[in-house]
């Protein structure tokens, strides 16, 4: 397990590993799980709990293996490439079940990183066995100040002051948010009046946006299980009428574009 990036999530001393465990020079020792990860978060905290559920979790590893998002993995490869040399360091934040950080290494041979607040998500990244991957939150990431050369943070919530942190100073962070038409496909079948996505950008004070790359794509899912898959990981599983339930779980088949912007920062 590569271990230069990380802090203790206590003391903030350098992380070593000692046997099956992660221990920092002031004694403090987090134990590396059967599956190859480590737990870096301190309980307690209020919205550590948070997370998929290990059915969610698998549902979404499933349906990313499929390659139906493989157009935004190769772009956001394309930016790691772009401004990333041998042996740079790459951190996934938020990184789910993996699948991105595995495209990625796949492709170009990096000192990968990724963590997300789900044990449920990190257990299944780290089956992938394609990085360094942890257990932890964005308020309080267990990595070094100025030492990320690239990182990358896909559909979940945004820490400006954290991310900027762990950035090197001539570090890059890749953030995606969805393009105008992306899953309008889906929202025809789940409202009576679809909306086109706004493309609002996080808050991101502190950080610098110095380019933007637009990613589009059509998917055509086949069956209703894949389909079901794909609502599940978006955030209209959370807010949708019954109505439109009903018409989701009626469809066979469901055509719809993709379409993501990715955000390039700098500190
Ligand atoms: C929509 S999923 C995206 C996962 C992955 N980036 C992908 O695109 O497949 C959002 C992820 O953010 C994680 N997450 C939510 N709040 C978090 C926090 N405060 N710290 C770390 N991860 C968090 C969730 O556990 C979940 O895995
Ligand atoms: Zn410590």
């Amino acid at each position: 397990m590569l271990t230069e990036l990380l802090r203790c999530p206590v003391c903030a001393c350098a992380l070593h590993t000692e046997g099956r465990a992660l221990r920092c020079e002031r004694g403090h020792s987090f134990d590396i799980a059967r599956e190859g990860y480590a737990n870096l978060l301190l309980s307690g905290k209020p919205g550590d709990s948070k997370g998929d559920n290990k059915e969610m979790a698998r549902s979404r590893r499933d349906f990313l293996n499929k390659g139906y998002y493989e157009p935004l993995a190769s772009a956001v490869a394309d930016c790691a490439r772009a401004y990333t040399a041998d042996g740079d360091s790459v951190l996934d934040i938020c990184c789910g079940e993996g699948y991105y950080t595995n495209c990625l290494s796949a492709r170009l041979p990096r000192a990968y990183y990724g963590f997300d607040i789900s044990k449920n998500m990190v257990r299944l990244a780290a089956k992938r066995r394609c990085a360094t991957f942890f257990v932890a939150n964005i308020a309080s990431i267990p990595i070094r100040d100025d030492s990320v050369r690239f990182a990358f943070h896909l559909f979940a919530p945004f820490h400006a002051a954290e991310f900027g942190r762990v950035l090197h100073r001539d570090g890059v962070l890749l953030t995606a948010i969805p393009g105008k038409d992306h899953l309008y496909g889906l929202k025809q079948a789940l409202y009576d009046t679809p909306y086109r996505n706004d493309e609002q950008p996080p808050q991101a004070e502190g950080l610098t946006l110095t380019d933007t790359v637009r990613v589009r794509g059509h998917i055509s899912l086949n069956a209703p299980e894949e389909i079901r898959a794909l609502f599940q990981m978006t955030p209209y599983f959370y807010h949708t009428p019954s109505s439109g339930m009903q018409r989701l779980e009626a469809l066979e088949a469901l055509e719809t574009d993709i379409e993501f912007v990715l955000l390039l920062y700098k500190k």
